[in-house]
């Protein structure tokens, strides 16, 4: 899988859709997070009850194919919550038939979504996400995005997630009172494609996720920022390199 550049806009449920993601000039932008099943659609109106930014659909395949094709990209993820393995499945096929990616969610931390046994519920049962790993990659490309921070061997499950068929994780490296974790991003770069996330905001911190061996660096909160905030970053030599996955 080659890409243009090195980077891609990440995963904000109930702001990242087509409208918001296709003039990006990220090379990858990953839709989402959508509920796939009734039992993540249930999480995401309780958390929406309490403000929380969701995408509502009364519909979820449908919804979701609905953004894909009026997203009108060839190169994208879409990012995905389920409270079964069914849901993952149904999602990457629609998903497959557009030649796109689907990115398994296990790293949202509200706790509607925990209890209903997704986001980084699943680092906590990493037999049920490797699971699942292994049966959408039978689909899809599929990535998994994960989340730093937890007293866990991020390096074992790395390797088991690759061995489960991913071709990309996606680590949010957070540390908890802010900042990137490199030496967590470096760690499991060892083991496969990294997608290096948390904290870029400018030419340096990009290129840090970079030179930590992540071969692509995510942004969410700084797009929100500045919606020109790819476009300045492919002022960076490092950034504007193609690669490949
Ligand atoms: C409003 C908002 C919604 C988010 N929703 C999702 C989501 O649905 N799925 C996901 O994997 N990550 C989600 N994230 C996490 C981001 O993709 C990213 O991992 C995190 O914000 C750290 O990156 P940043 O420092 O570039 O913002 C969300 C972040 C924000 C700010």
């Amino acid at each position: 899988m080659r890409f243009e550049n090195r980077l891609v806009l990440s995963a904000m449920a109930g702001i990242n859709d087509a409208d918001f993601c296709r003039n990006q000039k990220a090379a990858l932008v990953i839709l989402g997070g959508f509920s796939a099943d009734k039992t993540a659609m249930e999480a995401a109106k309780m958390a929406a009850m309490r403000g929380r930014k969701e995408f509502i659909f009364s519909e979820p395949l449908d919804g979701i194919e609905r953004e894909i094709k009026n997203l009108k990209r060839e190169k994208f993820a879409v990012n995905v919550r389920s409270g079964s393995l069914e849901g993952y499945m149904e999602v990457a096929e629609i998903v497959e038939r557009y030649g796109g990616i689907l990115e398994i969610n296990a790293h949202c931390r509200q706790p509607e979504f925990v209890s209903a046994g997704c986001g980084e519920w699943l680092l906590f049962n990493p037999e049920k996400l490797l699971e699942i790993t292994r049966e959408v990659s039978k689909i899809s490309t599929t990535f998994v995005k994960i989340r730093g921070s937890h007293p866990i061997d991020y390096e074992r499950l790395a390797s088991k997630i690759f061995s489960a068929g991913a071709k990309a994780i996606h680590i949010d490296a957070m540390i908890p009172n802010g900042g990137c974790n490199f030496s967590l991003i470096s760690r499991i770069s060892r083991y496969g494609p990294v997608i290096g996330n948390n904290s870029f905001t400018d030419i340096e911190s990009g290129e840090k996720i970079i030179r930590s061996g992540a071969r692509m660096a995510s942004a969410a909160r700084a797009v929100l920022k500045d919606m020109k905030f790819f476009e300045k970053m492919l002022r960076s030599g490092i950034l504007s390199q193609p690669v490949e996955l």
